[in-house]
């Protein structure tokens, strides 16, 4: 079903590797919605994932780019501008990616040189991409920028390791450089804070599975599917949520408001 909210806006989508990746229905239902995108993904993702896939049926180009390389960034940037017909009007950072994790190393004994890579995977890049469009002058006055995280942040999930720590980094640069973006030209950045969904990157997390189901008993609308956290971005991009920026929006199902639901207790 489409509004045309996003009727006539252009905008980049990273992450997008899978059909179940969440950018995935991102890029969808922007296009459903009347924008007109680029996206992006690692050089490795183009070669090991669908994203071209993605790109032929919504008839748009994929640039390849490492999200932690300011020359890459600068190249997409530059190339989306090129193929969209002018400045931006919204981009998502779907990115995450821990070493750690991935190694299965225990929280109490983590290497960090691996955790300086998962922060600047997983937070700087959002800085990094957000410094490139400010010194490129590349996104419209009204814009609107978000970033995807996870309610780790604040509370202890321990399987969500290091993770934990680059979402709460990832959050604190959408607040910081909100603030320079707002004044500037009235950009507005936020984070949607996310259900656990299945995914490559959210099945990657220890324990997976019974953590999908515990949020999902404990949230009295059940856990936000993917499709629905791409309505959410779609609204966020629109002109309708003009003046909501430096957020950390849960987009949870009402997880993170509860304290005990009877349902978990399996009584
Ligand atoms: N799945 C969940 O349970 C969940 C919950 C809350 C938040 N999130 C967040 O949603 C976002 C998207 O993850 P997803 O669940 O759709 O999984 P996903 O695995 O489909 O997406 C992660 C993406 O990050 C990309 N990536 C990794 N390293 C990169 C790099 N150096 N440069 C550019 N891209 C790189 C991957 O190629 C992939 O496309 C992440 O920030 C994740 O932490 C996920």
């Amino acid at each position: 079903m489409s509004n045309n909210l996003l009727s006539g806006k252009r905008g980049v989508i990273f992450g997008a590797l899978d059909e179940q990746s969440i950018a995935w229905k991102v890029a969808e239902r922007c296009v459903e919605e009347g924008a007109s995108i680029t996206l992006t993904n690692a050089p490795v993702a183009l070669r090991m994932g669908k994203i071209k896939d993605l790109a032929e049926k919504l008839n748009t180009e994929v640039i390849a780019a490492d999200a932690t390389s300011m020359e890459d960034l600068e190249n997409l940037f530059e190339k989306s501008q090129e193929i969209l017909g002018g400045k931006l009007d919204f981009v998502l950072h779907s990115i995450g990616m821990s070493i750690n994790v991935r190694k299965k190393r225990e929280y109490t004994d983590l290497k960090h040189d691996w955790m300086l890579k998962t922060f600047d995977i997983s937070a700087i890049s959002f800085h990094k991409m957000m410094q490139t469009l400010w010194k490129m002058d590349a996104v419209n006055d009204w814009g609107s920028i978000l970033g995807l995280t996870y309610i780790a942040a604040q509370r202890t999930f321990p399987d969500y390791n290091e993770m934990a720590e680059s979402k709460a980094l990832l959050e604190s640069f959408a607040r910081s450089f909100g603030y320079h973006y707002g004044l500037r030209n009235k950009v507005r950045v936020n984070t949607i804070s996310q259900s656990p969904t299945w995914t490559t990157a959210g099945s990657g997390v220890k324990g997976f599975s019974e953590f999908f189901g515990y949020a999902d008993k404990m949230s009295p609308l059940g856990n936000a599917s993917a499709g629905a956290c791409a309505d959410y971005c779609v609204t966020l991009f629109s002109d309708l949520t003009r003046s909501v920026t430096m957020q950390n929006l849960y987009h949870d199902g009402g997880f993170s408001n509860m304290g005990m639901n009877p349902a978990v207790l399996d009584l």
